[in-house]
Parts: structure tokens; sequence; C-alpha cells
């Protein structure tokens, strides 16, 4: 993950996040030089190597794993996108859609910066190409006032187009990809004088993510589903993985932000039981009211990156389950009063079945005090 103080190689001025392209610059170096499988026409590395950057290296640890479970996923993805179709990251908020893609793009292409964010005021100019209209006025529709969006820089440069949250585009938008993906070929009418369409260059493709649960999304159409294969990413089974994951995150970007708090293993499993125990609506056989909010593993990071930066800027040496508690309510509850009653009433239970461990009764103190 990038290091808050690094600096880009081309401004050299501090940046709080780097692409993962230049944050992974070393990896990627390396990864090129030993590459000698087969690669796909247009592509930095072999789909071999990508898996590598993506899976990491096992044993020897040089380069490190990025995405955790979902290994036959991560393979299956390389594979669509050496292909015809585009590739469609689905799942749950959190569960590292956007990550994969922007690994992805950045193995594949060396650039996961041509990006577009869905939303409903997207249009598609902001994807294809606009103009500038200084010099369209002045000199007529040419290359010169072509001002290419996302989509055209990816198929004129042969690179991945990074399409996120696509359901968030109303549906006429999605369906510009239709005729790209299908003839690879971007028309531009305007420029009927010079060059009416612009070719993809071999290595162009698409990865879309999209997320099924939350409101505000429209449908895809059926044209556009068949012309992309989906993938659907899913959280992390079991309560040790997840702490494993949420540990090592959290570790990353404790050491970024040049934070020194201690952050014992074990904190972290009681984390990841609480997330585990309000997700699935039960603690140690008794049914509980599910909160309505995503309590996904991306949340469970957040929660322990705060309440450790809190400890450090206001004096303690140490995480504590308290701490924990105080910050879930504000990063995962969030607003709604029913989530915090249930999560009050999740308190309740914990507290009286789990008496006798100092660690849920310091969890259980933080929580009613926020
Ligand atoms: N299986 C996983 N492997 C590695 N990291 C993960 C995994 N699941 C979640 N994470 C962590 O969660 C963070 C958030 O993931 P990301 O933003 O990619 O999720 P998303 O699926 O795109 O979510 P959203 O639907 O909210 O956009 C990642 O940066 C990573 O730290
Ligand atoms: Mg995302």
């Amino acid at each position: 993950m990038a290091s808050r103080s690094a600096k880009t190689p081309e401004t050299t001025q501090p940046a709080q996040r780097l692409p993962a392209e230049l944050a992974h610059a070393e990896e990627l170096a390396a990864l090129r030089e030993a590459d000698d499988g087969p690669r796909p026409e247009g592509w930095r590395l072999s789909p071999r190597a990508v898996r590598t950057f993506i899976l990491g290296s096992g044993r020897d640890r040089r380069i490190a794993r990025k995405i955790h479970g979902n290994d036959a996923l991560v393979e299956r993805a390389i594979v669509t996108l050496t292909g015809q179709r585009g590739l469609m990251l689905v799942g749950e908020p959190g569960t590292a859609k956007s990550l994969l893609s922007e690994l992805l793009a950045a193995a594949i292409s060396g650039d996961s910066t041509l990006t577009v964010q869905g939303g409903a005021g997207v249009v598609e100019e902001q994807i294809r190409y606009g103009w500038n209209y200084a010099l369209l006025l002045r000199d007529g529709p040419g290359p010169a006032s072509l001002v290419p969006g996302p989509l055209h820089r990816a198929m004129a440069g042969g690179g991945l187009l990074r399409f996120e949250e696509i359901s968030r585009c109303v549906t006429e938008v999605q369906d510009c990809l239709v005729p790209v993906l299908s003839e690879r070929l971007l028309h531009i009418p305007e420029l009927k004088d010079v060059q009416p369409y612009l070719l993809a260059r071999p290595g162009f493709n698409v990865i879309a993510t999209a997320n099924l649960r939350d409101r505000g999304v429209n449908e895809m159409s059926a044209a556009l589903k068949r012309r992309f294969n989906f993938e659907t990413m899913r959280p992390l089974d079991g309560i040790e993985a997840q702490a494993r994951l949420i540990g090592e995150e959290v570790a990353r970007e404790l050491v970024a932000q040049r934070i020194g708090t201690e952050v014992l293993p074990q904190v972290l499993t009681l984390l990841a039981t609480a997330f585990h125990e309000l997700r699935a609506g039960m603690v140690e056989g008794t049914a509980i009211e599910r909160p309505g909010t995503v309590l996904s593993t991306a949340e469970a990071i957040s929660v322990a990156c705060n309440a450790a930066a809190d400890c450090w800027y206001f004096g303690e040496q140490r995480l504590r389950p308290a701490h924990l508690a105080r910050y879930l309510v504000g990063t995962a509850i969030k607003d709604d009063d029913e989530d915090r009653r249930r999560f009050a009433e999740y308190l309740r239970i914990v507290a009286r079945r789990r008496a006798g461990s100092e660690d849920w009764q310091d969890f259980v103190a933080g929580g009613q005090g926020a």
C-alpha cells in the first residue's frame, strides 16, 4: 500500500497515496526482469507474473500477497482479460473489488489511473471524449480540439479501462461500452473528414466493478452483461483469517502514518469476532438483530486504524478493546439510530455471556461510553 511520505517519481512531491504501479514499482520491475512466460499482445507481464504480483510469490515472500482468498477467482479474472470480453467484479461492499481492479491494471498495462467513477451524474462525454470548446470554435472539430476521456485513452494506448461502480450510471450511459466491446472500435462521427473512428490497440479491455447491494444502483442491460464475464468477490471466511488480514492492513497503514501503537493479535481477533457476530446476527447461540449497515473487512480495518491513531495521539501505547468499541460506532455503525440500538443490545448480551473475559468487558465499557 502507498506510503504517506512516498515521493512520486514525476514530481517528487509527497503524496497521500500512490497508484499501485508506483507503490509497487520495485516488485513490478523485478517481475518484468524475471518474466519468461508467454505474454498476450499489449501486456507488460505474462499472466503468470500478474498472478504472482497479486497473490504473492509464496514462501520466499519477495512479492507480497495483496489479495487474500479468492485465488481461483484471480486466475480466472486474468484469463478473462486476455480474451474478447470485459471483466465485471461484483459483490458486497469492502470485498476488495476496487483493489483487485487497480492491481490488475497496474500489472497488465502499467497504468491504473484510466478510471471512470460511476455515478448518477456521469455522462458519455466524460467516458469517451469531449471537446476543448475554444479550439472547437476557432478551428472546428479535429484531433487537436478533441479531449480524450479514459475510454479513448485506454483504446489508443492499449491499456485497461477501469469502470468503478458501473451500476451507479444510468443504463444508457453504461451501454456506451457495448459497441466498443464488440467491435473494439470507437466511433467519432465529428471527425468524419479526418478519421471517424478509433481502433483499440492490443491490450485494451475493460474492468468494471459493481456493488449489487447498495441503494441507487441501475439495472445492467442484457447486451452489456453478455459482453462481460462476471466474478463475485466474497468476504474472507473464518474469524482467524479475517483477523490476520485486518492485522496486515493495519500494520501497513500504521507504518505509513508513522504511528507506533502496539496492536496485539488477540485484540484483532476480538474485533473480527465482533464483526462476525454482528454480521451473522448471532452471539453464542443467541439471535440478535443484525445492523443494516455494511460491516465489511474494510470497515474493520478503518475501526482499528482510527482506534490506534487515537491511542497514539492521546498518549496510550497499546490498543485496547475499549478503543475499538468507541470507534466502531462512528466508523461502522454510523448515523442510524436503529443500528445504534442494535449495537447496544449486542453489548448487553456480550457483557452477560463473557463476564469472565477482561478484554470483552473492556470492549463493552468502551462501547457504552461511545
Ligand atoms: N480479500 C481481501 N484481500 C485483501 N484485502 C482486502 C480483502 N478484502 C478486503 N480487503 C481490504 O479492504 C479494502 C477495501 O477494499 P475495496 O475498496 O477494494 O473494496 P470494494 O469491494 O471495492 O468496496 P466498495 O464496494 O465499497 O467499493 C482493501 O483496500 C483491503 O485493505
Ligand atoms: Mg470499490
